[in-house]
């Protein structure tokens, strides 16, 4: 464990780590090279999903050499009683005009891929020319839709984690690693 780690006990005491800072800064660098590739000089707007993507969308936007627009989506599933499917909700205020522009989806997980799939479908009523995904992990054995993500730093087991923008009941977005909630 990192020194600087250690003297933050208070805040992660519970946490098991499974992606440490220095692997996800690694992993979002080379993201980020990829991104500039594939996209050469086509101007892209990049649209981060709300909540989770922040800290991803803020450190791999530095690591983008191309012209680039930012905006953001809202994105959350509302389960009801266990016979209530989960209905998601999306908000487009903050998104610009994206009509004719390349779009890449940031978000924080790629779980049962749910999310992308609804979010990608209400972008296609704004014409942009493309829309593709990255996430920072990939949920993979969960999957349930036929569509992939673009773009993935990490394949995940199974385990629900937490940090780097992920949370378990909005707390632990802040630490700067991936980890799972031990339970007592
Ligand atoms: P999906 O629609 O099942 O792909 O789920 C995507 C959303 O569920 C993500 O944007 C997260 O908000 C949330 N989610 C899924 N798995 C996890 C997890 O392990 N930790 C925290 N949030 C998660
Ligand atoms: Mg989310």
């Amino acid at each position: 464990m990192a020194a600087e780690e250690e003297s933050r006990p208070w805040r992660d005491a519970a946490v098991r780590r499974l992606i440490s800072e220095e692997e996800i800064r690694t992993a979002v660098e080379q993201l980020g090279r990829q991104i500039s590739d594939d996209y050469g000089d086509r101007p892209l707007t990049i649209l981060g999903v709300l909540t989770g993507s922040i800290m991803l969308v803020t450190d791999l936007i530095r690591q983008i050499e191309l012209p680039l627009k930012l905006g953001l989506i809202q994105a959350s599933s509302y389960r009801g009683t266990a016979t209530t499917p989960s209905e998601l909700r999306i908000n487009t205020t903050l998104v610009p005009d994206i009509a004719d522009r390349h779009v890449l989806l940031v978000d924080d997980i790629f779980d049962t891929g749910k999310t992308m799939e609804g979010l990608m479908e209400s972008l296609q009523s704004f014409n942009p020319r493309s829309i593709k995904s990255a996430v920072l992990l990939w949920k993979k054995v969960r999957t349930i839709v036929d569509l992939e993500p673009d773009y993935h730093c990490f394949l995940i087991p199974d385990e629900f984690v937490v940090g780097y923008g992920l949370d378990y009941n909005d707390e632990y977005r802040h630490l700067p690693y991936i980890g799972v909630v031990e339970s007592d």
